[in-house]
């Protein structure tokens, strides 16, 4: 089991926030497609595995015409073994999401939509420079459910200067009163070099505070357990069956292959990373070369990757996997080290093999993972 992962470099607005790898300029497009289908047949021996779950994320991917979504998808089936049944999901944003488009989605055979929504509160949204307003967000989600789109998910943002507590609860039943089966939540952070952090900076905008976060992390927690929602990892929280296949298969270490400038893959005990820049991008494959960075991951490395995102999930780690992929020694540094002093503070669930993060302290999780780690 494997996945695919295509990212499409461009927006048409850059969000305060945001430090992903996008241009804003779209002149470059057709020659990406073109490189990114080059760098799908380049690749296309690197994995054995049938491919279970294709993401196009960004940047911005339904920003693309019908012609680019077919050309990527005609090489890549061309090239990949895909399973019978995969979970093929477009990153979208709203104003992306009119009928025609929703439409073609179908027709494409996209089976999930991730809808970029942040907030549902029109502030909010002007503060981040996103291009929709709440309303054109709402309505996204009714016209993909309308034409029968069922696994959708949204994301929305926590911890916003503008926020407060009546303010988040708006959101979070807006997201329940659209009966959406899926939500991504993750807490603003103020990225170095983005707008925001220069807007911070001269006081245009007020500083993100860690308690408003923290409370409103606790309030989404609260609210989507009394609804029925699994919170299956620290940002992640779906209704039954609606888990992301994709992440799901990152977060247990299922090799996946990344494709596009800036996307990583994972195979064993290799990442690499293709260069996060369009015209080197591009150039590179014109030359019939790869852009890519390979590093082999050292035992230690794996061993703080599993943690890292092992304890995010509510699966946890496997103490006899830690002794078979990484040695007796590291299973005795883990069992002997930080564990037990922890355990002592209920922070860690222990059972059987598997240690579970106590969700309710997944605000505080980097420090928890920290003293796990092997230094
Ligand atoms: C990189 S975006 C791509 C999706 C799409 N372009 C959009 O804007 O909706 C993926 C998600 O990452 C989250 N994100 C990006 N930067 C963030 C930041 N600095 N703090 C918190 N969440 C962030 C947002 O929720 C966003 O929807
Ligand atoms: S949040 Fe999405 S739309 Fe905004 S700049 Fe980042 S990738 Fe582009």
């Amino acid at each position: 089991m494997a996945g695919l992962y295509l990212h499409i470099p461009f927006c048409k607005q850059k969000c305060h926030y945001c430090d992903f790898h996008f241009s804003v300029s779209r002149r470059q497009l057709p020659e990406m497609i073109q490189a990114m289908k080059r760098e799908l047949v380049l690749r296309k021996d690197e994995l054995t595995e049938t491919i279970e779950t294709i993401y196009w994320g960004g940047g911005t991917p339904s920003l693309l015409d019908e012609r680019a979504y077919a050309e990527l998808f005609e090489t890549l089936y061309k090239h990949y073994k895909v399973g019978e049944e995969p979970e093929i999901t477009l990153e979208a944003n709203p104003d992306d999401l009119d009928k025609q488009k929703i439409k073609l989605l179908q027709d494409l055979s996209f089976n999930r939509i991730s809808i970029g929504i942040q907030s549902f509160h029109d502030d909010e949204l002007q503060m981040m420079n996103r291009v929709h307003t709440a309303k054109d967000a709402e309505y996204a989600v009714l016209r993909a459910q309308d034409a029968g789109f069922q696994n959708i998910t949204i994301d929305l943002i926590y911890g916003m200067p503008q926020s407060n507590a009546s303010k988040w609860e708006y959101n979070v039943e807006k997201f329940l009163q659209l009966q959406i089966p899926h939500l991504s939540s993750y807490a603003l952070t103020v990225e170095s070099k983005t707008a925001l952090e220069h807007l911070i900076k001269i006081g245009k905008i007020a500083a993100v505070e860690e308690q408003l976060a923290f409370q409103q992390f606790h309030t989404l927690r609260n609210m989507m357990k009394q609804n029925g929602f699994d919170h299956y990892e620290l940002s992640n929280y779906a209704l039954p069956g609606f888990q992301s296949r994709h992440n799901v298969s990152y977060w247990k270490e299922k090799p996946y292959l990344g494709f596009g400038p800036s996307a990583h893959s994972f195979h064993e005990t290799t990442r690499s990373w293709n260069v996060s820049n369009n015209a080197q991008y591009i150039k590179h494959l014109d030359n019939g070369e790869l852009a890519l960075e390979y590093e082999q991951l050292s035992v230690q490395e794996r061993y703080n990757e599993y943690l890292m995102t092992g304890l995010r999930t509510k699966w946890g780690v496997d103490t006899r996997k830690i002794e078979s992929n990484f040695g007796k020694e590291c299973k005795i540094y883990f069992e002997k080290g930080a564990l037990k002093y922890l355990n002592n503070q209920q922070l860690l669930y222990i059972n059987n093999y598997e240690i579970v993060v106590n969700p309710e302290f997944y605000f505080s999780i980097d420090g928890i993972i920290a003293d796990l780690f092997w230094v």
